[in-house]
């Protein structure tokens, strides 16, 4: 499939060059003579590079520079910005708006094939990255989705284990690994056979032994991604004890990463307060009196705990918090 470039110029000289120049290198070109039009052109095509000439009637380059690189969805689409050799101001704009690469007015044309098609390899790799993840939470889900009562478990995890980590400052990067973790920290269990992950009665200790290879199987899967780099430690270490007791490494109190401390005891309630093939839901009093034993107990972080503890019960109770705070 040719890539497919959308052009925006006022200047139908201008334009119709380009055209005939990115068609002749064989893409596959959609054009438009204002920002409003080049918007609604992107939303509709999805094109994998833009060229936009910052000077246009109605919405000009920068701005539709600006709206598609600040949304998640769309940032990595390349943009390439025409401006007039001395806009200096147009320039400094673009970069701060995020735009990839710019062009000079009347624009080279051998300049403009190099940095197109550098700007579409890039795209190219980007995409590849992306089918990668999509691939690996379709896998994850896939588990999921052999025990229905689990159902929603891999969202419910990817969303509390980001807001605790939000609540506790953690950076953004860490923030976003915790999201990717709640999604696959259990794909390893594709390598446990049925009878073994659906039992319903206790596993005997040889079973145990292969269920308990999941976060190392898991960790081997995520590894090739780079992307996922910081996903690794918490899928591995999602399962280990602040005693040691846990599992693959019996590691010992902060040398588990804060991230995989953070997964585990929102993993923990998870497990608590949904229904199980094995045990119905408990309350949200009960599932939390439970943990808390398990925090004297030496099983989870304390501090990650008590956070944790405050982060359930904003949640839970914004509407009793609020008629309490206005009776008084
Ligand atoms: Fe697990």
């Amino acid at each position: 499939m040719p890539a497919t470039i959308l052009i925006a110029d006022d200047h139908e000289s201008s334009l119709a060059g380009l055209q005939a120049l990115l068609q002749l290198e064989g893409y596959q070109v959609v054009s438009a003579r204002d920002g409003e039009t080049a918007f609604s052109e992107f939303e509709r095509v999805k094109p994998d590079l833009l060229l936009l000439d910052v000077d246009m009637p109605g919405m000009r380059g920068t701005e539709i520079c600006r709206r598609i690189k600040s949304n998640p969805n769309t940032m990595l689409v390349p943009i390439v910005l025409i401006t007039g050799l001395t806009a200096m101001e147009d320039r400094l704009l673009g970069i701060e708006v995020g735009a990839d690469d710019f062009l000079n007015k009347p624009v080279r044309h051998e300049q403009l094939i190099a940095r197109v098609r550098s700007l579409l390899r890039l795209k190219a790799f980007t995409d590849e990255l992306e089918r990668a993840e999509a691939v690996l939470y379709a896998l994850a889900r896939s588990i999921e989705g052999k025990d229905h009562y689990t159902g929603g478990h891999c969202e419910r995890l990817a969303d509390l284990s980001a807001q605790l980590g939000e609540r506790m400052g953690l950076p953004a990067e860490e923030i976003k690994a915790l999201r990717r973790a709640g999604v696959v920290h259990d794909i390893g269990k594709v390598a446990v056979p049925d009878s073994i992950l659906l039992k319903p009665s206790r596993l005997t200790p040889r079973e145990q032994k292969i269920i308990r290879q999941h976060p190392v199987v898991g960790e081997q899967i995520c590894a090739p991604l780079k992307s996922f780099q910081l996903v690794l430690p918490i899928i591995r270490h999602h399962h280990e004890k602040m005693d040691g007791s846990g599992y693959p490494d019996g590691l010992k109190g902060e040398r588990i990463p804060l991230t995989a401390r953070i997964l585990q005891i929102v993993d923990v309630f998870d497990a608590l307060s949904t229904a199980r093939p094995y045990k119905p839901a408990l309350s949200l009093e009960k599932s939390l009196s439970v943990m808390k034993k398990e925090v004297t107990k030496g099983w989870w972080d304390p501090t990650v705990y008590a956070i944790f503890e405050e982060l359930i019960e904003s949640r839970e109770r914004p509407q009793t918090k609020a008629l309490a705070a206005s009776a008084h």
